[in-house]
């Protein structure tokens, strides 16, 4: 049968990614980190020199966009043909070409369709799948869906934290231009019906781990 979808939706600096690949651990389900799908596409088309603020051009490189993700939270990696782009992804070139990508919709609803294929051929019993619309466009009918919310003055805090920027409202100041961008693309900062709300502002990193797991519980 069909893994079980855990289906996690926050904005940036939230602790979404690593909170959600713990959960899975606990669980022993697979992961999915949607966003570093938009990052592969958006390294991609940094390869080829295209303007990332181009919706035609960024549709020209989807065509050869060839990207295979791992769902095995111990071993991950992200291949874009024979790249492994894993750590590439991650650089700040990348992190600011990623919201022009994700914002052209024939280009999420082509990685939309490729996630919801991913998922349906992984052999875990359950895959926890974490981005921005998982919660209502890619798996609206996942039997547990969880949004993931911060005071945007602790999710600042928590990412100036684990990066190697020392200016801390540098930091904050390119999260909220981000989260600015994404927000008109897709709405990551309210609950849409029927999904449990886990704020994170309070609770340090194993507790909004207990907390997304007790949800997990109490409806499944
Ligand atoms: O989660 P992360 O910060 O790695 O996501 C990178 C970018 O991918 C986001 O800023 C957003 O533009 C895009 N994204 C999206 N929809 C998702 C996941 C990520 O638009 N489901």
């Amino acid at each position: 049968s069909a893994p079980v979808v855990i289906a996690i939706d926050g904005p940036a600096g939230s602790g979404k990614s690593s909170v959600s690949r713990a959960a899975a651990v606990r669980l022993g389900y697979g992961f999915l980190d949607t966003g570093a799908a938009y990052r592969a596409l958006a390294w991609h088309a940094l390869q080829h020199g295209a303007d990332t603020s181009d919706a035609t051009a960024v549709l020209d490189v989807l065509g050869d966009f060839d990207y295979a993700i791992s769902l095995d939270t111990t071993h991950r990696w992200v291949r874009v043909g024979d790249v492994d782009v894993t750590t590439a992804i991650r650089e700040p070139r990348v992190t600011d070409a990623v919201s022009g990508v994700a914002r052209v919709a024939p280009v999420r609803k082509a990685v939309n369709e490729l996630f919801r294929r991913l998922v349906a051929s992984a052999a875990h019993e359950g895959v926890v799948v974490e981005g921005r619309d998982i919660t209502t466009v890619v798996f609206p009918d996942a039997p547990v869906r969880i949004l993931l919310t911060a005071a945007p003055e602790v999710r600042a805090a928590r990412r100036s934290a684990e990066s190697t920027d020392q200016d801390a409202a540098k930091v904050a100041a390119a999260l909220h231009r981000r989260d600015a961008a994404d927000s008109t693309v897709v709405d990551f900062l309210t609950a849409a019906p029927g999904v449990e709300v886990v704020d994170s502002t309070h609770l340090n990193f194993e507790q909004t781990v207990d907390a997304v797991l007790n949800v997990v519980e109490t409806t499944m």
